[in-house]
């Protein structure tokens, strides 16, 4: 054959094969999903106020795996246990990548525990749940931390009389304090100053991050990055939350002793200083700062807002109350505190936690997601970082697992004998190796101050209860709890 004929044929193969490798990479085989509209995407089949209520319709067009198009970006969803539980347990390690949160990016460029990827994640996740467990997260010393915060949570509640106030300021301190006991090795008074300013912060930036300004962004952040709005809002906040922490961890700087670490802030100034011959080290003050806002954030505001659904649950559902009242009489009564080991006996009241975390579903679509590298799942081919929605909420109302998943009732997790029952689709933490790192945490929280503040109140309402509205004012990554009246009255 002549050298002419051998280019051309050389030339074909090298050409099929970029070609190849360009629908493999770039193209895949997606799932299904509505048609995309140039620019706009599949905007039009999303409600911008009820997001997750869309994709539920969506979900029963293209089935539990579709594509879905955010303006110019292109997602897949995967809804329902069986899909959650093959992409995230059996597929661990491809779909444990954090997702491309443009509305996040400029403060966090991929660092601090939640947003990072590959190694730094891994690095930082692992020293995170070590650290954690030694100063007491899932032990007996985070339970008595959280029952003496119980206690000045209490003192505060009985001041209020049994006259209406709004809950949120006082379950975000008392929450708040247990994850400052760890990170920054101390609680603070409900009035200090700095204390309310960062809560406050917080507040503000879930409130931000679940309005719709903040999905836009994450669709269109090439145009929106100049345009002024919601966006901006959410960096200043980020920053001045940023700057708080870098204060808090200068403090820890001057009086470090290495011998003796007193929080997580110490104890990663330590691994810093072992490793700052290593140049390619997670062990970077960047890393603390974010690390430490992720843990400050995630560890104050998911709780509380969890607390303060439980109690306009309580409020709406009187006859719930009472048998959980019943239950605490006769298990703890009055004399002591509530202990995590009351847990077991308490099935209803376990049941009733578990049923109020599955119908508040706190973080609906979960935290957005990517594969880590080209993916074959249920017959289709996701590139590597192709973005994941994990849409717990809709596990969390999977009628397969729930009978009536949009009523309240704590049956879902009580045997007919009145023992409690597990159920694999109770996601709230999510699942696989990037779940929640402070579930136990979480559950510890919840089971104790729920069971505290029922011990010595019950919850009453101006209204009937058929007339209180429990429906989140806002749904975006958080639910964001309506704002409420709440009298508690001493027992
Ligand atoms: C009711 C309480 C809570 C709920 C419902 C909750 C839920 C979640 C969910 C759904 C995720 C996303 C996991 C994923 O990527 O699939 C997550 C991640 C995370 N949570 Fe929580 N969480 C709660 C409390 C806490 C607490 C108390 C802490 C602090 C210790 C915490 C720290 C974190 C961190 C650091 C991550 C990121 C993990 C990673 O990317 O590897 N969370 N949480």
């Amino acid at each position: 054959m002549e050298l002419e004929g051998v280019l051309t044929i050389l030339l074909g193969i090298c050409l099929a094969i970029i070609a190849a490798w360009k629908w493999r990479h770039k193209e895949g085989r997606f799932p299904p999903g509505p048609m995309p509209l140039p620019f706009f995407g599949n905007l039009l089949q999303l409600s911008p106020k009820d997001p997750p209520k869309s994709l539920l319709a969506l979900r029963d067009k293209y089935g539990p795996v579709f594509t879905l198009y955010l303006g110019p970006r292109r997602v897949v969803v995967l809804c329902g246990h069986e899909a959650l539980k093959e992409a995230l347990v059996d597929h661990g390690e491809q779909f444990c990548g954090r997702g491309d949160v443009a509305i996040l990016d400029r403060s966090f460029k991929g660092l601090g525990i939640v947003m990072a990827n590959g190694e730094c994640w891994k690095k930082l996740r692992h020293f995170t749940l070590i650290t954690l467990k030694n100063f007491g997260m899932g032990k007996c010393s985070i339970e008595e931390r959280i029952q003496e915060e119980a206690q000045y949570l209490l003192e505060k509640f009985r001041k209020t009389k049994g006259l209406p106030f709004d809950p949120t300021y006082l379950l975000s301190c008392t929450t708040s304090n247990i994850i400052c006991s760890i990170v920054f090795g101390r609680r603070f008074e409900y009035e200090d100053k700095t204390f309310l300013s960062m809560l406050d912060l917080t507040n503000k930036l879930f409130f931000e991050l679940s309005t719709p300004w903040a999905k836009l962004y994450d669709m269109y952040s090439g145009i929106m990055q100049y345009l002024p709005g919601g966006h901006k809002r959410i960096y200043n906040l980020l920053e001045e939350l940023k700057t708080f922490i870098a204060e808090k961890i200068k403090v820890n700087q001057e009086t470090l002793d290495p011998k003796n670490p007193r929080d997580f802030i110490d104890c990663f100034l330590i691994e810093m200083e072992k490793e700052k011959g290593n140049r390619s080290t997670e062990f970077t003050m960047d890393n603390l700062v974010l690390t430490v806002l992720n843990l400050f954030t995630a560890g104050t505001e998911t709780i509380s807002s969890t607390l303060r659904y439980a109690l306009l649950l309580m409020m709406k559902y009187p006859e719930v109350e009472a048998k959980v009242h019943q239950e605490i009489d006769s298990v703890v009564g009055a004399n002591r505190t509530p202990a995590v080991k009351d847990r077991m006996n308490m099935p209803y009241t376990n049941a009733v936690i578990h049923e109020i975390q599955r119908v508040v579903d706190i973080l609906p679509l979960g935290v957005l997601r990517k594969v880590t590298e080209d993916t074959e799942f249920r017959g289709y081919l996701l590139p590597k970082d192709t973005n994941i929605i994990t849409f717990l909420g809709s596990v969390l109302y999977d009628p397969k697992y729930f009978s009536d998943p949009e009523i309240f009732n704590p049956e879902h997790f009580l045997s007919e004998e009145g023992h409690f029952k597990k159920n694999d689709a109770f996601v709230p933490f999510s699942t696989g190796k990037r779940a929640c790192v402070g579930e136990s945490m979480a559950r510890m929280e919840l089971f104790l101050y729920f069971t505290t503040i029922l011990q010595n109140f019950s919850v009453k309402s101006s209204l009937a209860p058929k007339d209180i509205n429990t429906s989140p004012q806002l749904s975006g990554l958080l639910k964001i709890p309506p704002i409420y009246q709440l009298c508690l009255v001493p027992r």
